[in-house]
Formats: C-alpha cells, structure tokens, sequence
C-alpha cells in the first residue's frame, strides 16, 4: 500500500467503511475495517536486533510482516517461525524482495557497515525505511545515505530509541525549556563487563568499533541536548588493553577518552570500558548548570540545597527502552501517510554518527593502526552532506 493508499484508507476507516461496519452490526465487517488500514512490513537483517525488533513488531496492533530476508537462510527460517502467523514470505535477496512484494515500509538492522547498501535500495523504492543506528561506519558512505533519505519521498527513522523513551524526553524537555538556565558541562560514561575482540563490531569497515557502534546512543544524546548544534572540534584517546597479534587488522578500541567542544564552550566529557568488574558496570549521562543537575539516565533533576524531582520514568539499567514506542512510532507515521518527522531522523543520526566519526578519527589513525591522539575538527570530517 502505498502512502496515498494509505492515507484514503484512513479516510474511508473514518467514514464509510467504519459507519457501515458499525450500522450493519457485523462484527465481520468491522474486523475488515480494522484489517483496512494494515500496515504491511518486511525486514533485511535478521539477527540479534532484528530478531528482537521483528518479536516486538508481530505483537503490534494493525501490522502484518509479509517478507522477512537474510543472507543466512537459518536466520530467514526463524524469522518466519518468529512471524508465522502471518506466513511472511523468505529472501536472501533484499532487492528481489523489494521488487516483489508490496510493502508499506521496510526494517533494516544488518550491521553498521551495510546500511547504506541495504537502507539506500529502499529508500530509492520511496518505501519507508527504519534502520537501526549508527547511520555508517564511513563519512563516504554516511552521506550516500544522507543523499538517498533527502530525496525519498518515505519516512527514514533511525533507531535511536532513546528519543521515544520518556525519561529521556521529560529531562531534555525540562532542559530546552530554558527554565534552568544556561549548560555549563556534559558528562558521558558507559562501561561494559564483557570484553570484545571479535565479530563484526570490532571490524572497522562493518563496525565501525566500539565508539562507532555503541557509543552513537550517547552521542545522539548528547547532540538532542545541545538542539543538534555540532561540535566545534574533539580531542581524545584510546587503547587496547587486550593481547592483539602485531599483524592482524584494524580492530575496536577497548576503552576511551574524549572532550568534544560545543558552541558556546559547552564541554561533553565521555569515557567508554569494555573491561570492568560487574559492580563497576555503568551507563551514565549527566548534564551541568551552574546551579541544577540533570541525571537523563534515572530522568531526575537536582538542585542546589539538595533539592530533587522526579522529571520522567527512571530507565535503570534498561538501555532498551523506548524501543517498542520508536516501532509503534513508525507504523503510525505509516498508517497516517508518512507525514510525520521522526524524532529520530537522517538529520539528527547524521550529527550523532558524524560525532562518533570525529571521536574516532581524534584517537586513532585506521589506516596505520596505531592510537594517536590529535585534535579534530568538524570541518577535518569531510563531510559533502552539510546542510
Ligand atoms: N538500538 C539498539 O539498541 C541496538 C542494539 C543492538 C544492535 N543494534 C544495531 O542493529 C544492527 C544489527 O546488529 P545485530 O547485532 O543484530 O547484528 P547481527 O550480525 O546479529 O545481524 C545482522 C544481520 O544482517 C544480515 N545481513 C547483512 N547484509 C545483508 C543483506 N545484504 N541482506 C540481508 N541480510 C543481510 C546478516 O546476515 C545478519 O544476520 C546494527 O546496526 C547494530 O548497531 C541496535
């Protein structure tokens, strides 16, 4: 169905069709009324997150999954066993897909570093598009991404769920209010117990490495905070803790420290861990006034003379939430013809990964594979996508 389709169907649910249901008192009608305005979803990428999003996404009132496609046809055949009731058609082919069945938008989660060759094709199709963060592992391929979501006429929403997460939402509402005053200072922190060394977040063409993959949530964050102004420049360094022979590729730093200079001299302060003891484990985003604090993470507000208030839901230590809004977001965007910006779109990705690209390129050198600090500039990125 596509987005004209979709809109006359919203109208007829809304006029005839609900009337009529209703006036004949035909539960059989009223249930095609219902089944009118379906949205009908495939998926390329059928991993971990498109597992989890595609077990999200068949509990969704009003959707039906009509194709789901993998390169591995293990991973096609359990995301139709995941989706069976509603018989979705498997692919190893996202273009054949594409072109063979009509679908109202379109799932992306493969790996950072096919987003672009997955994500474009739909886009070029003016099939609606969510795919999961970061945008890219490479400013090259980022703005070929830019380019195509620019020129759609579809929705392009990017996974960044903490925009649909309201703790988030209530904390950084309270902060652009402007009731606060000025920010004086931004602090990130997210360490992990587990420690990487393989699979493809470690690879730097398909991963990007662990500031790219990952740390693309915070810096998202803190890129909302600041409305989506950019860093003026980054210095930073990084290492590998971890036994790595001499000759092999370029692999992920495993822990990192970075200061990004917003205008205005706003500093943001991030330190990543993929090491530490279980107690020490931590996701932490801390935004300073001179007089106040803000906790986004537990959504609290502090103030001086140790005042505290509870702004929005508590996110503990659920890095998931906002995941179920941010789909249910998507389909309704859909189901109401795509007019909607999404919170989490190209423009707001763009900075968040272009942030990780500079952190990134302030710590390391990928071509030599050595961990040379220098600072970067915004301008140093490269990027042809400015707006
Ligand atoms: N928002 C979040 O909190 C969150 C959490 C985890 C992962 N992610 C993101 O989700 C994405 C996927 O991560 P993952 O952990 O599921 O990876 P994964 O390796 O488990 O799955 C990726 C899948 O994509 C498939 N694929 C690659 N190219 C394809 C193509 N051309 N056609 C069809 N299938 C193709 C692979 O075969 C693989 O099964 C990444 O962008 C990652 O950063 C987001």
């Amino acid at each position: 169905m596509n987005r004209s389709n979709l809109a006359r169907r919203a109208f007829l649910r809304k006029t005839a069709v609900g009337a009529s249901a209703l006036a004949l008192g035909s539960a059989a009608k009223a249930r095609a009324a219902a089944r009118s305005d379906e949205v009908v979803l495939g998926f390329i990428g059928c991993g971990g997150r498109g597992s989890t999003l595609l077990q999200k996404i068949v509990r969704t009132e009003g959707v039906r999954v009509a194709a789901v496609c993998d390169l591995r046809t293990e991973r096609v055949a359990a995301a139709q066993e995941t989706a069976r009731r509603f018989s979705p058609k498997g692919y190893t082919n996202f273009e054949e897909m594409l072109d063979k069945e009509k679908l109202d938008g379109v799932i992306v989660a493969t790996e950072v570093g096919n987003h672009a060759k997955t994500a474009i094709p739909v886009l070029e199709r003016n099939i609606h598009c969510f795919c999961e963060k970061p945008l890219e592992t490479t400013v090259e391929r980022m703005d070929a991404f830019v380019r195509a979501a620019r020129k759609s006429k579809a929705i392009c929403q990017i996974g960044f769920q903490r925009h649909y997460n309201d703790g988030y939402v209530k904390a950084i509402e309270k902060i652009h209010s402007g009731d606060l005053g000025k920010i004086a200072f931004l602090q990130g922190q997210w360490s992990w117990v587990w420690e990487i060394g393989g699979g493809w977040v470690a690879d730097m063409d398909l991963g990007g490495g662990e500031l790219v993959e990952q740390a693309g949530h915070h810096m998202d964050v803190m890129a909302w905070v600041m409305k989506y102004q950019h860093p003026i420049d980054c210095v930073a360094m990084a290492n590998i803790s971890r036994e790595i022979p001499a000759d092999s590729k370029p692999t992920s730093e495993d822990h990192a420290g970075l200061l990004f200079r917003f205008p205005g001299n706003v500093i943001f302060s991030y330190t990543h861990l993929f090491f530490c003891p279980e107690p020490f484990q931590l996701e932490r985003m801390l935004v300073y006034g001179q007089t106040w604090g803000i906790d986004l993470v537990k959504s609290e507000l502090y103030l001086k003379g140790n005042k505290t208030e509870r702004l929005g839901e508590d996110s503990g230590t659920d890095w998931g939430k906002g995941t179920n809004e941010e789909l249910e977001a998507f389909v309704e965007n859909i189901r109401s013809g795509g007019k909607e910006k999404p919170r989490s779109n190209i423009e707001t990705a763009r900075i968040a990964t272009l942030m990780c690209f500079m952190g990134r390129a302030a710590f390391r050198d990928v071509k030599s594979n050595k961990f040379e600090p220098r600072l970067v500039k915004w301008e140093d990125l490269g990027s042809t996508t400015e707006p």
